[in-house]
């Protein structure tokens, strides 16, 4: 999405060579009229695929994910993390690890909101390791949904969680992908539009 990869030219800052800061437009700071566009590209992307849910993860994921359930036209679930919990039967729970924060959250979803024969696709703001989409994921199989795909608006594609994902046969579609921030730099896996 050429959109998208100027803004994160433009006002992505490079923190390490593992870590994008992107407060500006995304995780702090939201750019309403990119959001809509990210919600268009990824209904573009999953035409055709009668999804009835979108599900993401707070707190992130909201702003994607509410702008392609708009354009879907159907509800947006946001997980929820928790540190720990008492035994609920109302809620579905998975673990969920973090690399990044060396932490393990616990992520919950009511059971009213995801169904058996739910076609569910799933958006998040970054792609990491996958653990937070392998979480969300799981949720969805609990519920005895189909996993319909997984968007995310920016993959680091160094990091492996890309290819686990797809290794476990779900379609995974990024908005944008970074190859590398090596050298105080972003470079993109795919060739300039
Ligand atoms: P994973 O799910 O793919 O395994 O990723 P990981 O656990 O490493 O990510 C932990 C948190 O850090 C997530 O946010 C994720 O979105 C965020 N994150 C991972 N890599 C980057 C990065 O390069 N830049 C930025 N800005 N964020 C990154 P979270 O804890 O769920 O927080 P929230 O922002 O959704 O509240
Ligand atoms: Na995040
Ligand atoms: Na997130």
């Amino acid at each position: 999405m050429q959109l998208l990869k100027q803004k994160v030219l433009d006002e992505g800052i490079v923190l390490s060579n593992q870590v994008l800061k992107v407060d500006s437009f995304l995780n702090h700071q939201m750019d309403p009229v990119l959001m809509k566009e990210m919600g268009k590209e990824f209904t573009r992307l999953f035409d055709g695929q009668n999804i009835t849910r979108v599900l993401t993860i707070e707190s992130s994921g909201i702003a994607p994910g509410i702008m392609t359930a708009l354009e879907l036209g159907v509800p947006l679930i946001f997980a929820r993390k928790q540190k720990s919990l008492t035994l609920r039967h109302d809620i579905f729970v998975e673990k969920v690890f973090s690399f990044t924060k060396q932490e393990t959250n616990e992520i919950t979803v009511a059971k009213k909101f995801i169904h058996s024969g739910d076609r569910v696709l799933i958006i998040d703001d970054f792609l990491a390791n996958g653990e937070a989409a392998f979480g969300l994921a799981r949720i969805v199989e609990q519920a005895g949904a189909e996993v319909i795909g997984i968007g995310i608006v920016i993959e680091k594609a160094f990091q492996p969680g890309g290819r686990l994902l797809k290794e476990a046969g779900y379609r995974v579609e990024s908005l944008v992908r970074i190859a590398s921030l090596d050298d105080g730099a972003v470079s993109f896996a795919d060739p300039l539009e």
